[in-house]
């Protein structure tokens, strides 16, 4: 049987993620091996040909599961017909920059996308936003687009999700395989909350495991609040190819499930759950189901890591409002 080729669009598609992530999505990892998928990339005028580049090269793949690829620098276009949106394209942090400071230079990006995904997606639609400030961009995108239910804008904390099982698994000598249950709190920023109080490794509760609230305090909370500018600090660019990996771990769980007993993370509308304020994106633990990420209800959060949340959520709070006093939302 021949299924209709899911629309999957790209933004910021001559990028370094880009990169990293289109020849994944066209061989079949964002939504399975049986699944068709036509590409539409959408570009600034600047970088079009060499998004033009990129489709050359995946042309020359010959992936049975790619059915074409429309490039262009309108996001009308590109979004016309949407299924999934992986928003990509946004100013990369630079050496010594902080996300806040890219608030207003990327703002002005995501407000004509929703628009323009408002106008024009499929019914269906979902939303991905990767470019930084993710939770932020996700927001701004999301006011923007009243007419799409909110829960499919989501953003990206899947790679710090990865980050947080690779550094315990490290810790542990056991195997990612072995982990289950860990979550990416807050923003995906510096002041993100990995949480292991709730994780389990071969399922004995992971903070005991690890029986070390200094490792946890002092090492593992900051490598993998911190490992993006480590990144930037050793590549002289932000990562890529972890990033557009985690792209499609957050597609593919969206869409395919997680599996039983088990969640993961990512960044998505406060319903009011653990006191985050109601239409903030922010991360949590989220199982899906039918195509749904739902926020895991009835988690007790202790002191500790209640003030580690709040933090974050308050980092949250303060790029609405500096949002909003722009006029982007
Ligand atoms: P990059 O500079 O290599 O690519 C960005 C691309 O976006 C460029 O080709 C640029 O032309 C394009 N672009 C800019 N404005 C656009 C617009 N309005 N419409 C369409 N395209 C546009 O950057 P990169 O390394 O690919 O990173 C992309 C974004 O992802 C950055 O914001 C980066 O900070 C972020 N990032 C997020 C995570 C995460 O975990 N959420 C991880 C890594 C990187
Ligand atoms: C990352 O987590 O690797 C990126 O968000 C880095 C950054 O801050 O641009």
């Amino acid at each position: 049987m021949t299924r209709t080729p899911v629309n999957v669009t790209v933004t910021g598609a001559a990028g370094q993620i880009g990169y990293a992530l289109l020849f994944r999505i066209a061989s079949g990892h964002l939504l399975g091996p049986d699944v068709p998928v036509r590409l539409r990339l959408l570009e600034i005028p600047q970088a079009v040909k060499a998004a033009e580049g990129t489709a050359m090269e995946l042309d020359d793949c010959a992936f049975p599961l790619l059915s074409g690829i429309d490039i262009t620098d309108d996001a009308k276009t590109a979004f016309d017909g949407v299924n999934v949106a992986l928003l990509v394209g946004a100013r990369p942090r630079s050496k010594g920059m902080e996300r806040g400071d890219l608030l207003e230079a990327n703002g002005g990006i995501f407000k004509p996308q929703g628009e323009a995904i408002n106008a024009g997606a499929a019914d269906d639609v979902r939303v991905l936003v990767v470019g930084n400030p993710a939770n932020t961009n996700a927001l701004i995108a999301q006011r923007h687009a009243p007419d799409v239910p909110a829960e499919r804008f989501t953003a990206m904390t899947r790679l710090d999700h990865n980050r947080a099982l690779s550094q315990l698994a490290k810790k542990l000598g056991v195997s990612v395989t072995d982990i289950r249950k860990l979550t990416i709190w807050g923003n995906h920023s510096a002041t993100q909350y990995p949480d292991l109080f709730h994780a389990e490794v071969n399922g004995r509760n992971a903070a005991q495991a690890v029986d070390d609230q200094a490792w946890l305090e002092n090492d593992f909370i900051p490598t993998v609040a911190k490992r993006g500018a480590a990144i930037i600090e050793a590549r002289g660019a932000s990562s890529a190819a972890s990033a557009a990996n985690a792209a499609i771990d957050h597609v593919f769980t969206w869409v395919n499930g997680t599996a039983e007993g088990d969640w993961t993370s990512a960044a998505v509308v406060s319903d009011g759950s653990y006191g985050v304020p109601e239409g903030l994106i922010s991360s949590f633990p989220v199982t899906a189901k039918d195509g749904r990420y739902e926020i895991v209800q009835g988690l007790e959060i202790d002191e500790f890591s209640r003030g580690r949340i709040d933090a974050s959520v308050a980092e949250l709070v303060e790029e609405r409002d500096a949002v909003q006093g722009l006029g982007l939302i």
